[in-house]
């Protein structure tokens, strides 16, 4: 897998692609992550990648000549599934969108910033507009950040125990069993003993039970949504 990512701060994300999962997964050659700054695609003195919208308003917005050819460049030396636009307008992340997009090979992801970007360059090549959120950020680079974190953790191999990404939160459609590690008692507080029992299968039941509670209790919508 390959994620491209155009911002116009790209040295926002660079320390987070340095570090945990996904540096390992770089380092064991399962994902490339390039980071690419805007600027590099401007034609314009001082590297300038925005302007004024036209009909007035407040805010800029980024060009549509260096974002094109950020992307045709891309483009010309492999086929990309997916340009993915991150803004408050796409479709809220959720973890099935994370798995679909887990199984693509070559991505570009493109950050906003300002007031967006010039809306044909949605037309013409942004295959999916993504959200993070109900919220505003000042960019989508925090955004492309989430979302590739959890894509990679996906990647068979990408962490440590094979089967600890499908018991994350919301891979079955519930919430995590709570976890414990040593000491058994903190501070009077004792570890449930089923978890100390080495009884593999009363294990997982209960496990199950508390995924199946906590969800009741916390998120009700995840158990009567499709
Ligand atoms: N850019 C600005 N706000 C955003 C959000 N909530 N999700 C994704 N990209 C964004």
């Amino acid at each position: 897998m390959r994620i491209d990512i155009i911002s116009v701060i790209p040295d926002l994300m660079k320390s987070f692609f340095e570090h945990s999962i996904c540096k390992r997964a770089q380092k064991n050659n399962l994902v490339e992550i390039h980071l690419h700054d805007l600027h590099d695609f401007s034609s314009k003195k001082h590297r300038q990648v925005d302007d004024y919208p036209f009909g007035g308003g407040a805010g800029m917005v980024l060009s549509p000549e260096p974002l094109s050819k950020a992307i045709e460049s891309l483009q010309a030396d492999r086929l990309y599934d997916e340009v993915i636009f991150f803004s408050p307008d796409g479709q809220t992340l959720q973890q099935n969108i994370v798995n679909g997009l887990a199984n693509k090979t070559n991505m570009i992801f493109i950050c906003g910033h300002y007031k967006g970007i010039d809306e044909r360059i949605r037309e013409k090549y942004v295959t999916q507009e993504i959200s993070i959120g109900d919220y505003v950020l000042s960019g989508g680079e925090l955004a492309a950040a989430v979302t590739a974190d959890a894509i990679v953790r996906l990647i068979p191999g990408a962490i440590g125990d094979e089967t600890s990404a499908l018991t994350d939160s919301f891979q079955d459609g519930l919430l995590s069993a709570p976890v414990y590690t040593r000491p058994a008692n903190f501070e009077g507080m004792e570890v449930p003993a089923v978890l100390l029992s080495g009884h593999d299968k009363k294990i997982s039941e209960w496990r199950f039970e508390q995924s199946l509670s906590r969800t009741k209790q916390r998120r009700p919508d995840l158990l009567t949504n499709e």
